[in-house]
């Protein structure tokens, strides 16, 4: 069996965050956002909209995408790290708003979550112990942003992308998989939330509930990480450049993706880019570019993708998969 992407959906909270809206709170200004970090503005969520009604609107998108009733799904996987509460997971809040069955849990990968989750649901088909999977990626990273914090309040953005995937005997869909984590590098990306375990971040960070960033270094490696991970992804599946129809990076960076893009040897109109409307939203970049591209046309059946992300961990990876 092969595991193929049959439906695709996404949501964005209905309320915009300009430049200039930041301009008011913190000291930074339009010109060095777009310039330094290639986002004009992002989406953020009222104070009583949460994750899993983003999730549950993608998820709604994506099962009528795919033309699939919610009691056909096996499992729901939700790649977040926003989750509305730790338990239950923001997977079994969307099973109940759409009336799904089967399982539920929440995949916590940060950044690269959705494509861990592509990976995931790769296995399970391919073994025979599931036939329809939904994978969310789903984040509301301004409930968890410091907006006195210049550094890391201009990046980020909330937003969710859901995909069906079922079990077909069509060769193709998620075709390979590259996947790889260095924990060393934690501390460059954190958000200690409830996970208080740690004393040194406990003594260190007084305000514990926010994401914790050193940008400089991050940026170093997410473009040699992506690079790598798109080359290698390539390598198993015995494609080239050529082969693909697009890259779709995470969302972090416009620089990061250009960097990433040269590295890897992709030529930039290969590249999906939206982040100067969305800013990074986590896990859920890449399911929103992928929704759109497929949705305005760009991406027809058939067409091969390279999904390439990098995020807290350090974890990175690649997934290379065909639009059915
Ligand atoms: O989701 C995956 C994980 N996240 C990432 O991959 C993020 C990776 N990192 C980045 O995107 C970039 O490092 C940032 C956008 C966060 C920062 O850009 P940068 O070009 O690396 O800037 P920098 O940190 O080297 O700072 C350059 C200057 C500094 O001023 P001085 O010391 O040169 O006077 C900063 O204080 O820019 C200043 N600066 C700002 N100025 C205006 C930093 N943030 C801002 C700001 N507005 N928001």
């Amino acid at each position: 069996m092969y595991a193929h992407l049959i439906g695709t959906g996404s949501s964005v909270p209905e309320r915009v965050l300009t430049n200039a809206d930041l301009e008011k709170m913190v000291d930074t200004d339009s010109e060095w956002i777009e310039t330094r970090a290639g986002i004009k503005e992002r989406r953020i969520t009222s104070d009583d909209e949460w994750v899993s009604d983003l999730a549950t609107e993608a998820a709604r998108k994506a099962l009528e995408h795919a033309g699939m009733s919610p009691k056909e799904l096996d499992l729901i996987i939700c790649a977040t790290v926003t989750g509305d509460t730790t338990m239950p997971s923001a997977a079994s809040i969307v099973q109940y708003n759409i009336g799904a069955g089967g399982a539920t849990y929440d995949l916590g990968s940060a950044c690269p979550g959705f494509l861990y989750g592509l990976a995931t649901a790769k296995a399970y088909i391919e073994s025979g112990m599931f036939r329809n999977i939904m994978v969310i990626g789903a984040e509301t990273t301004s409930k968890v942003v410091d907006f006195t914090d210049r550094n890391t309040c201009i990046l980020f953005g909330d937003g969710a992308g859901a995909v069906v995937i079922t079990a077909t005997e069509e060769e193709g869909g998620i075709m390979e998989v590259e996947m790889e984590s260095d924990g060393a590098l934690g501390h460059l990306l954190y958000l200690p939330g409830m996970r208080q375990r740690i004393p040194v971040l406990r003594e260190k960070d007084p305000v514990p509930l926010y994401v914790k960033m050193q940008g400089n270094d991050l940026f170093k490696y997410a473009v040699k990480s992506m690079a790598d991970s798109s080359v290698k992804v390539l390598e198993k599946g015995g494609l080239g450049i050529d082969d693909i129809k697009y890259l779709i990076p995470h969302q972090a960076n416009i620089r990061i993706i250009e960097a990433t893009a040269k590295r890897a040897g992709v030529p930039l109109e290969k590249v999906l880019i939206n982040i100067e409307k969305f800013g990074n939203t986590s896990s859920a970049t890449i399911p929103i570019a992928f929704d759109e591209a497929v949705r305005d046309g760009r991406i027809q059946k058939g067409d091969a993708l390279v999904g390439v992300s990098f995020g807290a961990g350090l974890s990175w990876g690649a997934v290379l998969f065909k639009w059915y």
